[in-house]
């Protein structure tokens, strides 16, 4: 039997509240299948350890997390910690230091899922977004300069590499060539005109290796209107860190809210261990009352399986977050419903073993 070894960081807000539901519902894959197991790790690191240890992690916790075939991760954030200790010392340590280059981020409207787009049809809202998840705008280099002093000065420099470039504009036509859809580049080179010049230089230069697969390009504020006013028009986009994230906040309001929307941080080449995580962050506002929606979990746990090669597994889940989409009769407070966070993870598992159950 396959055993996969997975590193659980639930971290803090909802992000311990819905991985609970995501880690309920893959124990619960692995027994109807019967021909794999999953044996979970889990790590207390997060703003609290942070505040008892003056880490965000442990010392060896790369190490520890290197160990794992995959991690699963909560949401990473806390009022008392600053934000750019608490992410830069662990969410983004991790997707830094095991290379995890490319963050897939589907946004495609369900079936049943609330729409805040006048008649725009699940058909319409198809996208797989394909951010640089290694560098760009989050390279973390720049410098403070006189700090504190009249003449204070920050830079914050973007770093473009051609190599970093190459890579993920070639995974996204190698993901559109085996899905037979077309690439978008999202950039802005009439204003960012060193590092957006050359990643556009570089889609030109990577699209001549595809010249089956069709190709846009659009400058980000363009891309922001015609993501709400013809969304149609995109299927696989690439982009770079910081347009990728900010996109999918938009991609998620469009496609059912932040409770629905998954992504999985790769490393492709399987060098390291790729990370598996709702987008949404810790959410304060509605923390440890059982509010969260957990299916933007369960949906990341289905692009594990899909990692995993389980494919079978992937689309059993998508389908059913639709049909309880539809149904609406277990759902969160985001999504309109009363049901609790933990209520809806039953709900999956429950679905999960009927379906197995008419299949035989
Ligand atoms: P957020 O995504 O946590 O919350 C934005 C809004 O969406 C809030 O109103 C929240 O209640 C709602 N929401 C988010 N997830 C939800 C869910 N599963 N179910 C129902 N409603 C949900 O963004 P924010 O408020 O800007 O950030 C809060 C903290 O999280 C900050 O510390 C931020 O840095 C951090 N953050 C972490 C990650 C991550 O760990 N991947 C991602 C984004 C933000
Ligand atoms: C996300 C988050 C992170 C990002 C933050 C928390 C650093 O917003 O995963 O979308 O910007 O990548
Ligand atoms: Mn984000």
């Amino acid at each position: 039997m396959d055993t996969y070894k997975i590193g659980v960081v639930a971290g803090d807000g909802i992000g311990p509240e819905v991985i609970a539901e995501g880690v309920k519902v893959l124990e619960a894959v692995a027994k109807l299948d019967g021909s794999f197991a999953f044996d979970f790790t889990h790590y207390p690191w997060g703003c609290e350890y942070y505040l008892q240890t003056g880490r965000m992690m442990a010392e060896d916790g790369m190490d520890e997390l290197a160990k794992q075939d995959a991690i699963f991760l909560g949401a990473v954030g806390a009022p008392g910690v600053p934000d750019h200790i608490s992410l830069w010392d662990l969410l983004l340590k991790i997707r830094k230091g095991f290379d995890q280059y490319v963050n897939l981020r589907p946004v495609k409207l369900l079936k049943g899922a609330p729409c805040p787009l006048k008649n725009a049809k699940p058909e319409d809202i198809d996208m797989l977004f394909i951010r640089e998840n290694s560098e760009g705008e989050y390279a973390g280099s720049g410098s403070w300069l006189y700090k504190g002093k009249p003449n204070e000065v920050v830079i914050q420099d973007g770093v473009f590499s051609r190599h970093g470039c190459e890579r993920i504009i070639r995974y996204a036509f190698e993901t559109a060539k085996a899905q037979g859809k077309s690439v978008t580049s999202i950039s802005k080179a009439n204003a960012l005109n060193y590092s957006m010049v050359f990643w556009d230089q570089i889609f030109a230069e990577v699209s001549k290796e595809y010249p089956d697969v069709p190709t846009h390009s659009y400058l980000v504020d363009a891309a922001s209107m015609f993501m709400v006013k013809d969304p149609k028009r995109f299927q696989v986009v690439v982009t770079s860190n910081l347009f990728g994230d900010i996109l999918t906040d938009l991609g998620a309001a469009i496609a059912g809210g932040m409770g629905l929307a998954a992504g999985a941080n790769l490393n492709p080449e399987r060098k390291f261990p790729s990370m598996f995580e709702p987008i949404h962050g810790s959410a304060p506002d509605i923390a440890d009352k059982q509010l969260a929606n957990p299916l933007a979990t369960v949906w990341s746990a289905a692009q594990m399986l899909e990692f995993f090669g389980y494919q079978k597994w992937a689309d059993r889940l998508i389908a059913i977050i639709e049909e309880m989409l539809c149904e609406k009769k277990v759902l969160t407070p985001d999504l309109g419903g009363t049901a609790t966070t933990s209520q809806v993870g039953d709900e999956v598992v429950r679905k999960l073993q009927d379906a197995e159950r008419t299949q035989q």
